[in-house]
C-alpha cells in the first residue's frame, strides 16, 4: 500500500528532474509492480534547453494495418519516424515493413528523440545495446500514456555496430514488439569507414522475425500457457517485415546486417550450399578481425555483422540462407511436444525450435567486375580481461532458474527497486560476472563466492571450457559433478532436464566480453550443445549471450560513466515479461 503522500511525493521526485540516483536513495520509498500496474503517472522527460543535439528525430507510436499478405492489411503497432534536423538518411524507412525506420547515426553525435505515444497503451522505447543515461534508457517505470511525450537526449558513445530499438513497457514488452514495434539502428564511426566496407546498395539490413498469422492476415499471439513458457514462435518467418525475403544481388561482396528481432526464436545461420558463414561483427560492433564457421547461432537481441561474397556466382543462380538444425532450445519435455505436437493435435507452431527452414533467398542477377576484398583486420574493440576486474576471485552470479511457468534470475521474479547485495554495483568499476542455471528446478540462488579462479568451475561442470578468441577446447578435470550434470531433482535426469532451456541473457549499459565458456560434458545437455558448440562468436563486444542448458559462461562487463538503475534480463521476451527479469543498481 502507498500513501497519497507517497505518491505526491513521489511526483515531486520526478519533477525535479534528480534523477532515478536521487530517488532510489531516499529510505522506505518503494517503487513496486503495483505501481506499473497502476499507472503512477510521473512527468515525462521534457527537452533540456542545453542540450544541442546534431540530430533530432519525432518517432510515433501507434496502432495502424500494413500490406504483409496480398488481401486484407494486417493490423500491427509500429514506430514511424521523422526527421526534424540533422543529416538526410539520420531516418530510412523500410518500404512498405511494419517495422520502424533505420536510425543511422554516428558515434559522438547528440541525438535528441521525441517518443509521442499514440496508442491505447502506455508505450516506452529502449536503445538495445547503447550506453546510454539510466533515464534515457526506457526503463518500464518511464512509459507514458496515449497523447504523451517522452524526450530522449543522449550521445552516442557507442563503437559502430547495429543496435536495436524497441519497446520496454511493463509486461507488454513482448507483445508490442510481436505486434510490430522495433527496428535497427545503424552506427558508424571513424574506425569503419576507414575499412570501406560495402556500403550503399551494397549493405542490405536483414532483420528476422517469426509470426503467426490467421486467414484474414491478421497476427496471431498467445493462445496457450505453454507458449509463454517456450517463448512465442511463429511459423511464417519474415525478413525486415516480409514474408519469402529474396533480394537479387550483383556477384560481388556485401554486407549482410543482420538482427533476430524475433520475440524468443533461436537461428542457426548457414547457407545452404555449404559455404561458410564469415563474421565481422557482433552485438557490440566489428571483431578484431573476421571469424568464418560453417554456421553461427543467432539469439533474440543477438547481432551479426556477415561478409557475404558472392563474386564468381553466375547470373541466375541462386543461394538460401537457412536455419539449420539444432536441439537445446526448448526443454526435451517441450521439444518432443513440438516434433510430435502435430499429431496429437498440440501444435502450438508448425515451425519447431531447432527445425529447419529457409529463412532468406538471395537470387545473383548480374555480374560485378570489381569487388571489395576482405580485409585481414577489422578493428581494436576494448579487450578486458581479469586484470581489468574488481572481482576476479568472487564473480558476480547471474542465476537462471526455470519452474513451472516462473522463469527467474537470481532466484527471483522482476521487482523494481528490489536490488540484491550482488545487484549493487560501484561506479567505474570492470566485473567478473558468472550466468549459469540453478542447482535445481525452483527458486535457486546464486553461487557467489564460487570463483573461477579455483578448483570451482571445472569440477563443477565437469565439462568443457573454452576462452573466447579461440578454439581450442580441453576436458576439465572431471571432479563431483553438481548443477545440470547430477541426478536427481536438479540434475539433467530429473525435473532440471524437463525444465532447462536456452536463455538469451541481455544485460543493458556497457557492451561485455565473454571470457569463456563451460559447457556439459555429457548426458543429453552435451549431446545437444554438440549441435550448436562451433556457432558462437565469443571474441568482440556484445550485450546478449545465449546460454545453452548446462552452460555457465563467464563475461567482464564495465559499469562505468552513468549511475542508477540498468535492466538485465532474458530475451526471450516472453521470459522478460514473466519476470526474468533484474536489475543492477549503479552507485
Ligand atoms: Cu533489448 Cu532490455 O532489451
Ligand atoms: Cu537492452
Ligand atoms: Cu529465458
Amino acid at each position: 500500500m502507498h500513501s497519497a503522500f507517497n505518491r505526491s511525493r513521489r511526483k515531486f521526485l520526478y519533477q525535479t528532474t534528480a534523477g532515478i540516483a536521487a530517488f532510489t536513495s531516499i529510505p522506505g520509498l518503494s517503487r513496486g509492480m503495483a505501481d506499473m500496474q497502476n499507472m503512477v503517472f510521473k512527468t515525462p522527460n521534457r527537452a533540456s534547453p542545453n542540450f544541442k543535439p546534431d540530430v533530432e528525430i519525432e518517432m510515433l507510436a501507434q496502432q495502424t494495418a500494413v500490406s504483409i499478405f496480398p488481401g486484407q492489411q494486417t493490423r500491427v503497432m509500429r514506430y514511424t519516424g521523422r526527421l526534424l534536423q540533422g543529416p538526410r538518411d539520420s531516418v530510412t524507412d523500410i518500404p512498405g515493413s511494419y517495422l520502424g525506420p533505420i536510425l543511422n547515426l554516428e558515434k559522438g553525435q547528440k541525438v535528441r528523440i521525441h517518443l509521442k505515444n499514440n496508442m491505447d497503451e502506455e508505450n516506452i522505447i529502449h536503445w538495445h545495446g547503447l550506453h546510454v543515461p539510466a533515464i534515457m534508457d526506457g526503463h518500464p517505470m518511464n512509459a507514458i500514456p496515449r497523447g504523451e511525450t517522452y524526450v530522449y537526449e543522449f550521445e552516442i558513445l557507442n563503437r559502430a555496430g547495429a543496435y536495436i530499438y524497441h519497446p520496454h513497457t511493463h509486461e507488454k514488452t513482448a507483445s508490442q514488439v510481436y505486434y510490430g514495434m522495433a527496428g535497427a539502428i545503424l552506427v558508424r564511426d571513424e574506425e569503419e569507414k576507414r575499412l570501406g566496407l560495402p556500403s550503399g546498395e551494397f549493405e542490405i539490413p536483414i532483420i528476422i522475425q517469426d509470426r503467426s498469422f490467421d486467414a484474414q492476415n491478421q497476427l496471431l499471439y498467445i493462445h496457450m500457457p505453454m507458449q509463454r513458457m517456450t517463448g512465442f514462435q511463429g511459423d511464417v518467418v519474415l525478413v525486415n517485415g516480409k514474408p519469402n525475403a529474396q533480394f537479387d544481388v550483383a556477384g560481388r561482396a556485401y554486407r549482410l546486417r543482420v538482427v533476430n528481432a524475433s520475440n524468443a526464436r533461436i537461428y542457426k545461420l548457414g547457407w545452404d550450399d555449404g559455404m561458410p558463414v564469415t563474421v565481422i561483427g557482433v552485438d557490440g560492433g566489428l571483431l578484431a578481425k573476421p571469424v568464418s564457421r560453417p554456421y553461427v547461432m543467432l539469439a533474440p537481441g543477438e547481432r551479426l555483422d556477415v561478409w557475404a561474397d558472392f563474386s564468381g556466382r553466375k547470373s541466375g543462380t541462386e543461394l538460401t540462407m537457412r536455419s539449420l538444425p539444432f536441439s537445446g532450445a526448448l526443454p526435451a519435455m517441450a521439444e518432443r511436444m513440438m516434433g510430435g505436437g502435430m499429431r496429437h493435435g498440440m501444435a502450438f507452431t508448425k515451425l519447431a525450435p531447432g527445425s529447419e527452414f529457409p529463412i532468406f533467398k538471395i537470387r545473383i542477377v548480374n555480374t560485378a567486375n570489381d569487388s571489395p576484398s576482405l580485409p585481414a583486420t577489422l578493428s581494436k574493440p576494448p579487450q578486458y580481461d581479469l586484470a581489468d576486474v574488481a572481482n576476479a576471485a568472487n564473480p558476480v552470479p547471474i542465476t537462471i532458474s526455470e519452474a513451472h511457468m516462473a522463469m527467474l534470475l537470481n532466484g527471483k521474479p522482476y521487482q523494481a527497486d528490489d536490488f540484491l547485495p550482488q545487484e549493487r554495483m560501484p561506479l567505474n568499476t570492470v566485473q567478473l560476472l558468472e550466468i549459469a542455471h540453478a542447482h535445481g528446478s525452483s527458486g535457486g540462488h546464486g553461487n557467489g563466492g564460487m570463483g573461477m579462479m579455483g578448483r570451482g568451475m571445472m569440477g563443477r561442470m565437469g565439462g568443457h571450457r573454452r576462452h573466447a578468441g579461440d578454439n581450442e577446447s580441453g576436458h576439465g578435470p572431471h571432479g563431483r559433478n553438481r548443477g545440470m550434470m547430477a541426478g536427481g531433482m536438479g540434475g539433467m535426469g530429473g525435473m532440471g532436464a524437463m525444465m532447462s532451456m536456452a536463455h538469451p541473457i541481455h544485460l543493458h549499459g556497457q557492451q561485455f566480453r565473454i571470457l569463456s565458456r563451460s559447457s556439459p560434458a555429457v548426458g543429453p545437455a552435451a549431446e545437444s550443445y554438440a549441435t550448436v558448440r562451433d556457432g558462437f562468436i565469443d571474441s568482440g563486444l556484445k550485450d546478449t549471450v545465449l546460454v545453452m542448458p548446462g552452460e555457465r559462461v563467464h563475461i567482464i562487463k564495465p559499469f562505468q560513466d552513468y549511475k542508477g538503475v540498468f535492466m538485465f534480463h532474458c530475451h526471450n521476451l516472453e521470459h522478460e515479461d514473466m519476470g526474468m527479469m533484474r536489475e543492477f543498481l549503479i552507485e
